[in-house]
């Protein structure tokens, strides 16, 4: 990994070395970043080629197999995928990546440990902080049948360049909720039983940073672009010899039901789990006070019993993360109706 501002620029010399005769390099950006001056700070060589990527939505195994399925008929193979942008782009460029040495679908390869082949050379520049993918074991992708990873040894990136000047044109809200990603990855880290000495050293780290950003500091400024980046990186690997817990566990039922996003999927669950987690949820509370946010609340007020079994069961099927936070007994503790009453209170 590289870190610091402007590191960005040292792009064009860490790709070198990766590429591979005839082949392009591939960069997926944020779309976000279509007509900006990052634009032309891309280092483009020869046949290389930008795909803008659409995160309207969060990443679909179907948008995955389009991409990768385009540049097969393009080029054949190409020398590496480099994804710039927020979580949703990182994943994107990961699964690309492993979807040009793997045959099928990548909705085959959803679960762990079921991807077969190493991808092409992948690199990740994050432009938001937060989520840890930029360090992660995993790209989480919406399937035909559920949401869930490509959890697999092959899908960490090869290389990541943390330049924070790339995140300093977020929105407010988009920080906070993208921050409070990291800020939940420690809570859950901390506060579960898989925690151990590794888990435990990243994610004190990321949480102190959390705690000085979104708490002390009275403005936000370079500093705390610089803090959040590393609390991202550490959070991420503080997840990476654990397990995320609770608010994970709810929120991707509530993202794949109703597609709402990671980050504020997360903290509308939060918002509601004083019995798992209590000096967490104050503290988040203290946070979303001070940072003037709001959270949405009243999402499942019109559902059908029909759609909160879809959501209890996408979320009772992430067993890991269940054990992780309550237990092996997990089962017993969490049960449909209680995780029912939950949902009717987001
Ligand atoms: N692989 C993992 O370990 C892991 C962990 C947590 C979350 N995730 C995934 O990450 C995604 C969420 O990522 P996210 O919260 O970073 O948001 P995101 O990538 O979905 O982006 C959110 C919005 O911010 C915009 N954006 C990105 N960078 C910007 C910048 N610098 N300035 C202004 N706008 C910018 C994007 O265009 C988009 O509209 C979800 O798909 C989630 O599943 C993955
Ligand atoms: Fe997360």
């Amino acid at each position: 990994m590289v870190y610091g501002r402007g590191s960005f620029n040292q792009l064009d010399e860490i790709v070198a070395p990766q590429r591979k005769d005839g082949m392009p390099m591939v960069f997926l950006i944020d779309h976000f970043f279509e007509d900006t001056p990052l634009f032309n700070r891309v280092p483009l060589r020869n046949n290389d080629k930008i795909i803008y990527a659409d995160v309207s939505y969060e990443p679909k195994t179907t948008y995955v197999d389009a991409i990768a399925q385009e540049l097969k008929e393009e080029f054949g193979s190409i020398s590496g995928v480099i994804g710039i942008g927020g979580g949703s782009t990182l994943d994107l460029a990961k699964a690309v990546s492993l979807m040009m040495n793997n045959p099928g679908s990548s909705a085959d390869y959803q679960g762990w440990d079921l991807v077969k082949f190493p991808g092409v050379y992948k690199a990740g520049v994050p432009t938001l902080s937060g989520t840890g993918a930029e360090v992660s074991r995993t790209t989480v992708l919406t399937g035909p049948s559920r949401k869930l990873g490509m959890n697999s040894d092959f899908t960490p990136f090869n290389q990541i360049i943390l330049d924070p000047e790339l995140t300093s044109n977020a929105p407010v809200n988009q920080r906070f909720y993208t921050g409070m990603d990291c800020y939940i990855h420690c809570i859950e880290s901390l506060e579960g039983t898989f925690l151990n000495e590794f888990s435990k050293s990243y994610g004190e780290k990321a949480l102190e940073l959390c705690q000085y950003v979104f708490l002390q500091k009275e403005i936000w400024d370079e500093e705390c672009d610089d803090k959040l980046m590393m609390a991202s990186f550490a959070g991420g690997m503080s997840i990476a010899y654990s397990q995320v817990g609770v608010a994970h566990a709810v929120s991707y039922g509530l993202s794949y039901l109703l597609g709402v996003k990671h980050g504020i999927g997360n903290c509308i669950v939060m918002n509601q789990l004083e019995d798992f987690y209590p000096a967490g949820v104050a503290e988040f509370k203290k946070m979303v006070a001070k940072n003037k946010i709001e959270i949405p609340g009243g999402i499942c007020k019109d559902l059908s019993e029909e759609k909160f079994d879809v959501m209890i069961n996408v979320s009772l099927g992430m067993k890991p993360l269940w054990e992780n936070a309550l237990g092996k007994d997990w089962e017993k503790i969490m049960t449909r109706e209680k995780l029912r009453a939950l949902y009717g209170r987001l």
